[in-house]
């Protein structure tokens, strides 16, 4: 039978009606006796007096709320089911048919026409159940960037990620179909945005910036008019530019008015955007990226959040290119969630000899000998990892 997974929501965003459960972190500690439907507002002082931060709530016996969160998986359950090479060939299928469907839906939607929801449902499920077999294998393959074709790889990317990342979170199925629908089509309004906006490689003027910031009114009137389309995957598209502290666009919406799914979505959409070499910035590397969004927590983007996506992404995530102990570079190509150090990496360049070397798999979890000595940007060195990935 289908077990529902308790939720952890922050201990100011509890209401009355929500069902505690004992695995709340410091309940049983502290001596209350807590566990059950929360009925009266003295209990909610009484955990905030014993210094309770948070509360796992249990979503089948009580209220839940738009600010609740699913429990992450463990690294067991987050454990490829099956190898990489094998999932790799029907990876790039679904990336070609991303691509193929993501492009055809903006060009309906630069005519004013409604998207059709189907084909973009199905192409989320795809990625969901190729995210589930081994998550690596679509990860290698949005590492790899055409030039000017950004919007519409962006767009696969942050679906991709949005995948990823829920199933991280632990979302089920269900919910992580309507947030990697949403995800997918969270830019679709750029497409009215003149390209001499969109792609000017200098500071927007005030005008330019304002026709760039109605993108997300554009894309909601596409998706509003599309038939099938889920308030999840609305808020995806609306709230994406939100910030917490207000400053964000197009409603200057803060902190409790955003919803999760949307503030998820702030955090893949970054990811990628800072990833991307754009026509105003060269790209940085995945590890670089996670420290600099970590410089946006809790202004512009959700703390937890941010630091939930650094432990989905790991501290090397793929598409990394790293320096090994050897004097080897390697590309990583599988994350290891159990050891976050030890990723599967694809050695290819000897850098005392500065040579290119046979290409060869090395599993560094199960290499006491070898590890990871620097993260390398492939810029640096001239090196195009795509041949590596
Ligand atoms: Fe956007």
């Amino acid at each position: 039978m289908f077990m529902s997974r308790l939720q952890r929501i922050p201990l100011d965003r509890a209401k009355l009606g929500m069902y505690v459960s004992d695995q709340t972190p410091g309940l049983l500690e502290c001596g209350l006796n807590a566990k059950g439907v929360i009925s009266r507002e003295s209990t909610l002082e009484k955990l905030r007096a014993a210094n309770i931060a948070e509360l796992y709530i249990d979503p089948d016996k009580g209220k839940s709320s738009p600010f609740a969160v699913p429990l992450p998986l463990s690294a067991a359950e987050l454990k490829a089911r099956v190898p990489l090479e094998q999932e790799r060939e029907n990876a790039e299928a679904i990336y070609k048919q991303a691509r193929n469907l993501v492009g055809d839906m903006m060009k309906k939607a630069k005519l004013g026409k409604a998207i059709e929801m189907g084909p973009v449902e199905g192409l989320a499920e795809e990625i969901n159940h190729s995210v589930l077999s081994n998550a690596n294998a679509l990860m290698c393959l949005s590492q790899i960037r055409e030039k000017d074709a950004y919007l519409l790889e962006h767009s696969v990317n942050v679906g991709l990620l949005m995948s990823v990342f829920s199933r991280y979170l632990g979302y089920a199925e269900e919910e992580r179909h309507q947030m990697v629908t949403g995800a997918l089509l969270h830019d679709i309004g750029k497409i009215r945005v003149p390209n001499h906006v969109l792609n000017k490689p200098g500071k927007l003027s005030d005008e330019e910036w304002r026709e760039m910031r109605e993108h997300v009114r554009y894309g909601e009137e596409v998706l509003m008019r599309s038939e099938g389309i889920t308030p999840i995957a609305l808020a995806i598209c609306s709230q994406h530019h939100e910030k917490l502290d207000g400053s964000g666009y197009p409603r200057g919406l803060s902190d409790k008015q955003i919803a999760v799914v949307s503030r998820m979505a702030a955090v893949v959409d970054i990811y990628d955007a800072i990833t991307a070499d754009r026509v105003y910035h060269e790209g940085k590397t995945p590890f670089d990226t996670l420290k600099i969004m970590q410089d946006m927590v809790g202004k512009h983007l959700d703390a937890d959040l941010v630091y939930q996506f650094i432990t989905c992404m790991s501290i090397y995530p793929v598409g990394s290119l790293v320096e090994l102990s050897n004097g080897r570079l390697a590309s990583v190509i599988q994350v290891n969630h159990d050891k976050p150090d030890s990723p599967l990496v694809r050695c290819f360049y000897n850098l005392r000899s500065r040579h290119y070397e046979a290409v060869k798999l090395v599993d560094l979890a199960k290499r006491q000998d070898l590890l990871v000595q620097a993260v390398v940007d492939p810029k640096n060195l001239q090196i195009d990892l795509r041949d590596f990935l």
